[in-house]
């Protein structure tokens, strides 16, 4: 019988990794892959091996193995002395290779970066494992596995990312939701067993691929929060459980259909990247890194910088199906006035598409519509010095549409069966050659005749049954030719933004963000719930790649109104869109709206490059802001939601500036004041200023005047 830490667990080398706050540490044994002994705040430069082993080593129950493993290794397999849920899963035609128990190979460090080659020579497997841990504090782990055997190897499961948390931090807030409520947070406490959200429709409405952890008394911004992210737009499985020895294990990785993956011999199947952070700054100390972390390593923009996120009037809300050109062009006119700086046409411009039943996959201009193509159109815009931006959804098709009736084998679909649509669509696999040549060829073309700056590429139905024309899953291959035809269309036209839609929120993962410059949160322009959804939206991305659109009142979802200045200060935070007809706005309403886009242009260079700042939560306001890096800069979202639960509304506390510092807090136009009797310090406030520390600001608070419920008020903090 062999002690823990003994024998074949001898420890033979502590491994560590630092970001800014957080260490990751490893123990490499003599047998199996390196043991997580640690994930969370800082360790001290030096640290005592010899020490870290003896206080990864605890006693062996008597009826327990006699051969002691490690607790969580990086990759934990089955079949083995850990009964934790596998990180891989997968097996031979004979049945064999089952079974996993991977030797590390070699060990390669370097400053940020550990490399771990594991095998298992009677299985046939072989792993790599690459985790990464930069100044943002975010782990990166990007994992293959190899089939070294001799027969095909089905693999059913294979993790991103493996992550051991604390005993006491099984209280979860998993983004669920749906069309139109995405990021709907909800609180799940893991005592005991399994928690596992799976996705498997190809568009993450339902479930997005990231998670967050806390303890019981983790907040916004104090206490030790954990959160995690799968790079990936398909299918994918997150799952936490609580062993019975109390240990807390959090995976990220693909949800695979069965026979998806099959590797030949030689093989190598290359799991999404995961990502993953943690911070004693409680969540919003997770949204500052993940944010971070996103712009540096995620997003690609045309040229490699960030030009300022053009305000953008897009044309769907304002006009539905009902285009016409030359109204169009009064609608550009319009909006250049406003201060739009981008002009994106949305769905009906093409083919036979009046309406959503039939032209979707014809992708020439609806000559009745446009006689002479888009670029009249385009030049229109262009005059104005705006750019131009078009929808498509390349890879959906209307049965009653010319691309099906002539090609009705690209669509993904169980031959025999009857063809299942939604939206009265069919999805067409682009994993085909020759259908992403065509994708590519049709739309490269137009981007150049047209003059296409931008795109808004729509994805507006789940993948049901997603069978190639051999009839196996394809879910995906999908999501694999998607990042390849995105990724060829910015070779070929190197300024091209896009825009992942999927009806808002459907891929909104980094993943997607890897290819694109913009994701669409949700369908759900009304102002209350924008709110919402971007406050959970903006633990994992940063606000300037999400579209949020000043739209019509009342809203065309849920019927609400709401005023103007409402509806403008939830969406300047963000990549501004304006989604209504110009045209038929009042005059007093244009006036402040040119006023707001006026004020989100001074703004949006510290909007979109700042802290993210969430205050505590509170039951009937949100407040949130972005402070300058240098912190002499803040800028606050005070939304009141409904009536507060007191006569007077708990001070605002601002958090995120310099505590010694002085700021002076103004109230930008063309916001006015309100509220019955106001203070002396509520009319500074709105006057010349109100002169507070950071401390001040953060610990004391100021009361505003009375807010009603569904108005909001954007402050300016300034250091003096
Ligand atoms: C989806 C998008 C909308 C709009 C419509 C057009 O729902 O999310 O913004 O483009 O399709 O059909």
């Amino acid at each position: 019988m062999e002690r823990a830490g003994s024998g074949a667990s001898s420890p033979t080398r502590l491994l560590r990794l630092d970001g800014t706050a957080t260490t990751l540490l490893l123990i490499a044994r003599r047998t199996g892959l390196p043991e997580i002994a640690y994930w969370g705040t800082r360790l001290p430069q030096t640290l005592d091996a010899e020490a870290v082993f003896a206080l990864r080593a605890p006693d062996t129950p008597n009826n327990g193995p006699d051969n002691w493993r490690p607790l969580i290794t990086v990759l934990d397999t089955i079949g083995q002395w850990n009964f934790d849920l596998p990180g891989l899963l997968a097996d031979r035609p004979d049945g064999t290779g089952w079974t996993a128990d991977f030797q590390t190979k070699s060990l390669e460090t370097s400053p940020g970066a550990l490399t771990v080659h594991g095998l298992d020579e009677i299985s046939g497997l072989e792993v790599e494992i690459i985790i990464t841990l930069g100044l943002e504090d975010v782990l990166c782990t990007r994992q293959t596995l190899t089939n070294r055997g001799t027969t095909p190897l089905n693999v059913q499961r294979f993790i991103s990312g493996n992550y051991l948390l604390p005993e006491n931090a099984g209280e979860f807030r998993v983004a669920h939701g749906s069309w139109a409520r995405e990021f709907d947070f909800q609180p799940v406490s893991l005592t005991q067993g399994g928690l596992v959200i799976e996705s498997r429709r190809n568009r993450s409405h339902d479930h997005y691929p990231a998670i967050l952890a806390g303890t019981s008394s983790t907040s916004q911004n104090s206490g030790m929060a954990y959160a995690a992210h799968l790079g990936w737009s398909g299918s994918h499985r997150i799952a936490a459980e609580r062993m019975e020895d109390g240990r807390l294990r959090l995976s990220v990785g693909e949800y695979l259909y069965p026979g998806e993956v099959i590797l030949a011999p030689g093989e190598t199947l290359t799991a999404p990247p995961a990502y993953a952070t943690c911070s004693s700054e409680g969540y919003a100390g997770c949204a500052r890194a993940f944010q971070a972390y996103a712009r540096s390593s995620i997003i690609r923009w045309p040229g490699g910088r960030m030009k300022p996120r053009p305000v953008l009037l897009n044309s769907w809300e304002g006009n539905y199906f009902d285009l016409d050109e030359r109204r169009l062009m009064r609608e550009a006119d319009a909006a250049a006035e406003l201060g739009v700086e981008r002009f994106v046409l949305d769905d009906g411009w093409f083919g036979s598409r009046r309406d959503d039943t039939k032209g979707l996959g014809d992708w020439f201009a609806a000559l009745a519509i446009f006689p002479n193509g888009l670029r009249p159109l385009s030049d229109h815009v262009h005059a104005h010095g705006m750019q131009f931006g078009l929808w498509y959804e390349p890879e959906m098709a209307n049965p009653n549409s010319d691309l099906y009736r002539q090609h009705p084998d690209w669509a993904l679909h169980v031959r025999g069966r009857p063809m299942l649509t939604s939206r009265q669509q069919i999805v067409i696999d682009i994993s085909r050659k020759d259908v992403s040549d065509y994708l590519f060829a049709a739309i490269s073309k137009q981007v150049t005749d047209w003059r296409i700056d931008y795109i808004k590429w729509d994805f507006n139905r789940d993948l049901i049954e997603a069978a190639d024309a051999q009839g196996r899953a394809a879910y995906r291959k999908q999501v694999l030719a998607l990042y390849a035809l995105w990724d060829r269309l910015h070779e070929a036209h190197p300024e091209l933004e896009i825009e992942s839609c999927a009806s808002g929120g459907g891929r909104a993962d980094w993943g997607a963000l890897a290819h694109t410059q913009r994701i669409w949160l949700s369908d759900n322009t009304s102002a209350p719930s924008r709110l919402r959804i971007q406050n959970a939206g903006w633990h994992f991305v940063p606000p300037e790649v999400t579209g949020c659109h000043i739209s019509h009142s009342p809203n065309w979802m849920d019927g609400l109104s709401t005023t103007l200045d409402y509806r403008a200060a939830i969406a300047i935070f963000g990549h501004l869109g304006v989604e209504l007809d110009p045209l038929t706005l009042p005059a007093d309403e244009s006036r402040r709206l040119k006023a707001w886009i006026a004020l989100h242009k001074r703004l949006r260079p510290v909007l979109h490059s700042g802290n993210a700042q969430f205050a505590d939560d509170e039951p009937a306001r949100i407040i949130r802001g972005v402070t300058s890096r240098d912190a002499s800069t803040g800028i606050y979202l005070v939304a009141q939601e409904n009536w507060p639960p007191s006569r007077l509304p708990a001070p605002v506390r601002l958090p995120g500036l310099a505590r010694e510092r002085l700021y002076r807090i103004t109230v930008p136009a063309p916001q006015t004041i309100g509220g019955h009797r106001p203070s002396d310090a509520q009319q500074k406030l709105f006057g010349d200023g109100l002169v507070l520390s950071g401390a001040m600001m953060s610990d004391i608070g100021f009361y505003l005047p009375a807010l009603q419920p569904q108005s909001a008020l954007v402050l300016e903090c300034h250091a003096i």
